[in-house]
């Protein structure tokens, strides 16, 4: 299943028609399993915690993403690969509909970062190959923007950051194009939501670049959308997807639960990665 969500069926899995009574506990229990098969690929690493504090003392693994009727900011409203601020970044993500909308509007949408990168030109291709850009967790959860997902977080009554929330003090490097750990498919890695700039570019230079990626990123053709039904869980792979949380009718609360596998360092095509000795100060909160 897990060859298949990664490599074969473009990297997400839909599963409807779950047990109603699924609990939190049944969620993580399934990420385990999951993780235990990556194991005996090699490739385990465990449940990565979340930047919120858990909603479940007893599941601390679940991350519960609620938007409020009405709140004008949503939670990770905009492109991103989940935890891509850590020097080990998110390889599976596993969402359940906790209290999903009307089917159709409030979706997840999914675009393939390798079919992005496969239909640029040859010459933009190897212009980004060996291009390193900053992901910052203080973009999203810094405090001092209205935008963010910390401003999405604030309007909720349960979402809260953790105390102990040293990721949001550094920014890490990661190469812009990442050679996914089982295919090899070329990979763009940024994101709205937590890149900040490309290395060794001026700021004009970087800013340039990087929308030419974040508009191919978007572009319709890579797109999936996956509408939420009662019972659903959804799984994929964020080294071959960008994902985010679509917000068309946000007069309707939504409540989602998700848990993280964490994955290895983004490598380049050269096999190289840059994370674990590029660290900067945070840049400031921003907005996508
Ligand atoms: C996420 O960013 O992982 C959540 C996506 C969603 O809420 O649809």
């Amino acid at each position: 299943m897990l060859h298949q969500v990664s490599d074969e069926g473009g990297g997400i899995l839909v599963f409807t028609n779950q047990k109603p009574t699924m609990t939190v506990h049944d969620h993580v229990r399934f990420v385990r399993q999951m993780d235990a098969y990556c194991s005996s690929l090699g490739h385990g690493e465990g449940i990565e915690l979340s930047v919120a504090k858990p909603a479940y003392p007893d599941a601390p693994e679940v991350l519960e993403i609620v938007r409020e009727a009405d709140a004008a900011v949503t939670f990770g409203e905009n492109w991103h690969s989940d935890h891509s601020f850590h020097e080990r970044t998110c390889s599976f993500s596993v969402l359940r509909g906790v209290e999903v909308p009307t089917c159709g509007i409030n979706d997840t949408l999914f675009s393939s970062t390798a079919d992005a990168f496969d239909a640029l030109s040859p010459t933009m291709q190897e212009l980004l190959l060996d291009l390193r850009v900053y992901h910052s967790a203080n973009r999203a959860y810094g405090s001092g923007h209205a935008g963010n997902s910390f401003a999405a977080m604030k309007k909720t009554k349960t979402m809260e950051l953790r105390d102990d929330l040293e990721i949001v003090k550094h920014d890490v490097l990661h190469p812009l194009v990442v050679a996914h750990p089982t295919t090899g498919r070329k990979t763009l890695f940024a994101s709205p939501t937590f890149s900040t700039r490309i290395d060794g570019m001026h700021d004009e230079e970087s800013k340039a670049i990087l929308k030419i990626v974040y508009e191919q990123i978007a572009k319709p053709e890579f797109c999936t959308r996956v509408s939420w039904r009662p019972n659903q869980v959804v799984m994929w792979d964020n080294r071959l997807l960008a994902h985010k949380g679509l917000a068309d009718d946000v007069s309707q609360r939504r409540v989602m639960h998700r848990v993280s596998l964490r994955g290895s360092w983004p490598k380049n095509h050269r096999g190289v990665s840059f994370a674990r000795d590029h660290k900067v100060t945070a840049a400031a909160a921003g907005l996508f």
